[in-house]
């Protein structure tokens, strides 16, 4: 079937991802070769620093999936940071998500002692109304560090998407062993490169390469292949 990356910004000039055409291609082209045959383009959606025009948005996916043919598959979704932007568009169901489906993927601010209010309580009311939230970098969010039972909680609502770069260990020691953890302890439902350069790919080839070493090439198929693919459907992995 081939591994499926839920975040990445390929997508060229509008966000800190890709800033030109030929690196979005050299980017799909390196992820391509480590195995992903289908790539969610997640520009990201975040008030007053990168909210691209979702018409340009469209246009840009449109042109990249042309020059892309048959090289890879691309999805059109985005990453939304959960504020005053995302919380309009969930009041009136217009999140940017996965194909337009139900599953849609959030970051929050990683720094926070506490999760922004009410967080737990709008993921289980989006849930009722049919949506599956993906929770991007889970490994990121101080918050959930030392808190397993909210982190368990969370899990049970969401899908946990864990960055590659930070299983090899290159986003903070923290976040690598909590990356780490939550693969070893079966709470990440699946891994993604969130690509924002090529260099970003490489670093996600170490953290698949990790993962098959230590957990075996089952968990690879779980994380990579499955687990995504049921995430594109809308349903939570088990
Ligand atoms: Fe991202």
């Amino acid at each position: 079937m081939g591994f499926v990356d839920l975040h990445s910004h390929v997508l060229f000039g509008l966000d800190d991802g890709a800033p030109d055409a030929t690196t979005s291609m050299q980017m799909i082209e390196a992820l391509a070769a480590i195995g992903f045959t289908e790539i969610c383009a997640t520009p990201h959606q975040l008030a007053a620093k990168f909210l691209p025009d979702l018409g340009d948005i469209a246009r840009t996916f449109d042109a990249l999936t042309q020059s892309v043919g048959a090289r890879a598959r691309l999805h059109l979704a985005a990453e939304n940071m959960w504020d005053d932007v995302f919380f309009g568009r969930s009041q009136d169901g217009t999140i940017p998500s996965y194909g337009g489906g139900p599953a849609f993927l959030f970051e929050i601010h990683p720094s926070a002692e506490r999760l922004p209010l009410g967080l737990t309580e709008h993921i289980f009311r989006l849930t009722l109304a049919g949506k599956l939230p993906v929770m991007a970098h889970p490994e990121r969010y101080e918050a959930l560090w030392d808190d397993e039972a909210l982190t368990r909680k969370l899990h049970a609502s969401c899908a946990f998407v864990v960055d590659l770069g930070a299983v090899a260990g290159y986003h903070g020691r923290k976040q690598g062993k909590v990356a780490r953890r939550l693969l070893e302890d079966g709470l990440a439902h699946a891994v993604a490169s969130d690509a924002h350069t090529r260099e970003d790919v490489a670093r996600a080839a170490e953290g698949i390469a990790w993962i098959r070493k230590r957990l075996g090439p089952a968990a690879v198929t779980r994380l990579l292949d499955d687990g995504p693919r049921q995430i594109l459907a809308g349903e939570l992995p088990e």
